[in-house]
This record gives structure tokens, C-alpha cells and sequence, in this order.
């Protein structure tokens, strides 16, 4: 009988963990993402609940019922607070719940093998020392990563910091072998423990604290990526396969998007693990360097009407006017008038990865409409028109040619080599990278000043007139 509970038990992992996959793989499509999500929780709500009725401890008891009244309760209130706050929250506002959830699940990884570490019975003390570490870098990460995010925390960047951080990262390396491997320890492990635990806590904040311009996108993925490490680690403190399998999916995810995004921003994983890129350079573009121009709302229209080609690159502000819809119905209004619609997609626009695909694919922009960077750069020096809502880093030419910009090296929609641009934004503000741009200035763009929403508004009962 024991033994059957704990073959279901083995058994319900093994199902947790297909339905991991099959959430992944369908998380990997904006229109089967929602199902992915179902996908994934079905898979956890499973294990949890095998878990707490099946699982049995080395002396073959069940989990007592208090201690599971009480885990019952406390995953009760979570699930009411998670879902107050995800049906709350802004969309633009995702990127500070994703640092948010990633320090809660560091800090989470860091408290077991925080409480593990005197059971070292358990499992190996080096499994114990990395969940401590890396969860603990995770979760001060994770909550500047956030501070700076709502714009609570600057930036703080001088070169020498590259070299500090260098040194507390081989610190720490150094110390959890030594920890891990010593048989007489030089003073009682426990303060060791202590000690790393700190260390950890300061390196998080000491590498997120520099990082700044467009690049932190890349530090969250790598968080997150950290995040689903520890919880591995736990697992293995705590012999539990699907945490084991959980944590595994979100570290190799967070891994992999961390790399594909450190490649579309050109940077080095190397540079963002010593917190070595970002801030720093201030750029010469903050100097004046031209006038602009403006374009009336019915010049804006004539030209997209009897044009051929036109591309559209969303940015942060389109998310922020919540102007996706009224922007599907420019295209579709063309569209129809024969105009060929694109969207140019930037891997980092908006505020976290995927944004844009996300919101376009709310206002049911056909998915093959969306182009990635690389695609579409080449066709630009084609293009008729192209329309700039709400996007500004990710268009701004001193990417390429300014190598004092803080940005210097990302790689952007090379807006600037279209026919026309038409760039739509409120007024003259910066960007998330808080720098000048000079597209506005360049002789081809005019600016189509006001909220993203309104001016799409009245850009639309413009060209219906025609
Ligand atoms: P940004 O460079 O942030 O520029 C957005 C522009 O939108 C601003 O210049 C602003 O100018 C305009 N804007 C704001 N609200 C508006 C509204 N209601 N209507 C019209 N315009 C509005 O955006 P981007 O080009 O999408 O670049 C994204 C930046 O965020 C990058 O630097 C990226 O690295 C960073 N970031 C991205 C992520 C991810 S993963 N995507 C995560 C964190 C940070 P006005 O004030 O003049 O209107």
C-alpha cells in the first residue's frame, strides 16, 4: 500500500512534467500562450496536491494534517493575492511584477536550504550552499531590478565597480567550494553560512545597481533564469522531482532567453553577470542637433493613403496609449485600400520581451504581419513610410554611429534609412535609456505629436474621409 502511494506519487511528477513541456512548448506562440499558462498550473495544482496527500517523510509518515492545514492556508491566501494582483496590474507595469515574482521565488529557494543547511542528511552541502547563493542573488537582484524598473532606484556606475563585483563574484565562488569541500573548516561553518548568505544578498544588488540605458531586460531574463536555478536546487535538497523539473524549465528557459536577448542586444553574458554594461557613457547626442519638423494630420493621411508600402513600429508608448486596437485598425483601413502593412518588431521594445507581439496579437493583428528586426531591416530602404508610435531606443541611430551612448552597439530598426517617417510620440521626451534621438531630427521625419491613442483616432476618421 505504501508503496503504491508512493508510485502515484512518482507517477503524478512524471504527468507534472509532460504538462510542464506541453505549457512550454505552447507558451512559445502569443495565440496559444494563454493555453500554455492553463497548461503549466494544471501541471503544478497536480503536484502540489499529490505531494501533500501522498508524500511520505524517511520515517514513512504523511505530512501531518496541521502542518497541511497550514500549507493549505498559506497557499490559499497567495493564490488570492496573486490573482488580485495580476488582474490589477498595467500591462506596462509586467516587467516589475516578472523582477517581483523572481525575488519572491529567490528569496523562497534561499529560506530551504537557509533551513536545510543544519540537516545536511539532506542532501549534499554543495547543492545546499548554491541554492543559498544563487537564490540570494536572485531575490536582492530581482527587488533593484524592480526599484529601478518603477523608477525608485537610479543607476549607479563607475568603472571600478566592474572590478568589485569581479572580485565578490570569485569570492563567492571560492567560498562555496570551500564551504562545500572543507572537512575542518578555519571557523564554525555555520557563520561561513552566514557570511555567504550576505555576500550573496550584496552581490545581487552590486551587479544590478550599474546596469542601466536599454539594458535591463536582459538582467531580468537572467534573474529570472536564476530564480528557476535555485528552485532546482531546492528540489534536489528536498529529493522532490517535479521541483527538481520546474525549476529546471524555468532555469533553461530564463537561460536561453537571456542568451538570445544578450545576442539582439549585442552585449556579453560575461558583461551582464559583473554588471558590467549600461549607464556610464553619456552620450554627445544630448546636444542639439537640429530642428524638427512636424506633419499635419491630414498631410499624414494623404501620404499613407496613396502610398504602397508602409511600416509600423510599435514602442512603450503604444503600450502605455493602449493604442493596439486603434493601431489594427489604421492597418486593416489601409490594408483594405491596397497599402502593404508590416509591423517591424524589436526584441527589447517596450518593457519586457515578447510586449509587443503580446499586445498586437490582442487587437488580432495577423501574426505573419509581425517582422522580426533582422528581417525587416533590409527591406526598409524600400519602404515608403514609416510610422514610429511610441518607440524611441529602439529607433535611435546612436546605436550605431555614437560610441559614447550608452546604447552604442544595441542593435535598432534602422527606421532612418525609410523614405518617410512619421514618428508619433506626446512631445519631445526620452526613452527608457533617457537619451536624445536624433532620428527626430533627421531631414525625412516629422513628428505627429499627442497621446498615441488620439492621434490614431483622428488619423483613422482622416483617412475614412479620403
Ligand atoms: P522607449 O525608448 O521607452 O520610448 C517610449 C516613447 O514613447 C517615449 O519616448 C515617449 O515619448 C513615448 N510615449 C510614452 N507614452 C506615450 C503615449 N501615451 N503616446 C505616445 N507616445 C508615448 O520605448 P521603446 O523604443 O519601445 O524601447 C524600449 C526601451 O525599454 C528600451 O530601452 C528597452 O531596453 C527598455 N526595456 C525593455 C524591456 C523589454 S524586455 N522589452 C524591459 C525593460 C526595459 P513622449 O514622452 O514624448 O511621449
Amino acid at each position: 500500500m505504501e508503496n503504491t502511494g508512493t508510485i502515484i506519487l512518482d507517477l503524478s511528477y512524471l504527468l507534472a512534467a509532460i504538462m510542464f513541456v506541453i505549457g512550454l512548448k505552447l507558451m512559445s506562440h502569443p495565440e496559444s500562450s494563454k493555453r500554455g499558462n492553463f497548461w503549466a498550473a494544471a501541471g503544478m495544482l497536480l503536484a502540489m496536491i499529490t505531494t501533500l496527500i501522498l508524500h511520505k517523510d524517511e520515517t514513512g509518515q504523511n505530512i501531518p494534517l496541521s502542518n497541511a492545514i497550514l500549507i493549505i492556508a498559506v497557499i490559499s491566501v497567495a493564490t488570492v493575492v496573486g490573482a488580485i494582483i495580476a488582474r490589477k496590474i498595467k500591462m506596462t507595469a509586467m516587467p516589475q511584477l516578472v523582477s517581483l515574482y523572481n525575488a519572491t521565488g529567490g528569496l523562497a529557494s534561499a529560506l530551504v536550504a537557509f533551513m536545510e543547511f543544519s540537516n545536511p542528511e539532506n542532501s549534499s552541502t554543495l547543492v545546499t550552499v548554491l541554492g543559498l547563493v544563487i537564490g540570494s542573488i536572485a531575490f536582492s537582484g530581482s527587488m533593484v531590478a524592480y526599484g529601478k524598473l518603477d523608477s525608485m532606484v537610479g543607476d549607479w556606475f563607475t568603472p571600478v565597480l566592474t572590478y568589485i563585483n569581479l572580485l565578490i563574484l570569485t569570492s563567492l565562488v571560492a567560498a562555496s567550494i570551500y564551504i562545500s569541500v572543507a572537512v575542518n573548516p578555519f571557523m564554525d561553518i555555520n557563520i561561513l553560512f552566514y557570511i555567504l548568505f550576505a555576500v550573496a544578498l550584496v552581490y545581487g544588488v552590486m551587479f544590478v545597481m550599474p546596469i542601466g540605458g536599454a539594458d535591463m531586460p536582459v538582467v531580468i531574463s537572467l534573474l529570472n533564469s536564476l530564480t528557476g536555478i535555485a528552485a532546482a536546487m531546492a528540489g534536489f535538497i528536498y529529493h522532490n522531482q517535479a521541483m527538481i523539473l520546474g525549476g529546471i524549465f524555468v532555469g533553461a528557459a530564463g537561460t536561453i532567453l537571456t542568451i538570445l536577448m544578450c545576442r539582439a542586444m549585442n552585449r556579453s553574458l560575461i558583461n551582464v553577470i559583473i554588471g558590467a554594461f549600461g549607464g556610464g557613457g553619456t552620450a554627445k547626442s544630448d546636444k542639439e542637433v537640429g530642428t524638427i519638423k512636424e506633419i499635419s494630420l491630414s498631410d499624414a493621411s494623404v501620404l499613407l493613403n496613396y502610398t504602397q508600402k508602409v511600416v509600423i513600429v510599435p514602442g512603450y508608448g503604444l503600450a502605455a496609449a493602449q493604442a493596439q486596437h486603434i493601431c489594427s485598425e489604421l492597418d486593416k483601413l489601409l490594408t483594405d485600400r491596397g497599402v502593404e502593412v508590416k509591423y517591424a518588431i524589436h526584441p527589447v521594445a517596450g518593457r519586457m520581451p515578447g510586449h509587443m507581439n503580446v499586445l498586437l496579437a490582442e487587437a488580432d493583428v495577423p501574426y505573419e504581419k509581425l517582422v522580426e528586426m533582422d528581417d525587416i531591416n533590409p527591406d526598409l530602404p524600400n519602404t515608403d513610410v514609416v510610422i514610429v508610435i511610441g518607440a524611441n531606443d529602439v529607433v535611435n541611430p546612436a546605436a550605431l554611429d555614437d560610441p559614447s551612448s550608452p546604447i552604442f552597439g544595441m542593435p535598432i530598426i534602422k527606421v532612418h534609412e525609410a523614405r518617410n517617417i512619421i514618428v508619433m510620440k506626446r512631445g519631445m521626451g526620452k526613452g527608457y535609456a533617457a537619451i536624445e534621438n536624433y532620428l527626430f531630427y533627421n531631414d525625412k521625419t516629422r513628428m505627429l505629436f499627442g497621446n498615441a491613442k488620439d492621434t490614431l483616432q483622428k488619423l483613422v476618421s482622416e483617412i475614412k474621409n479620403l
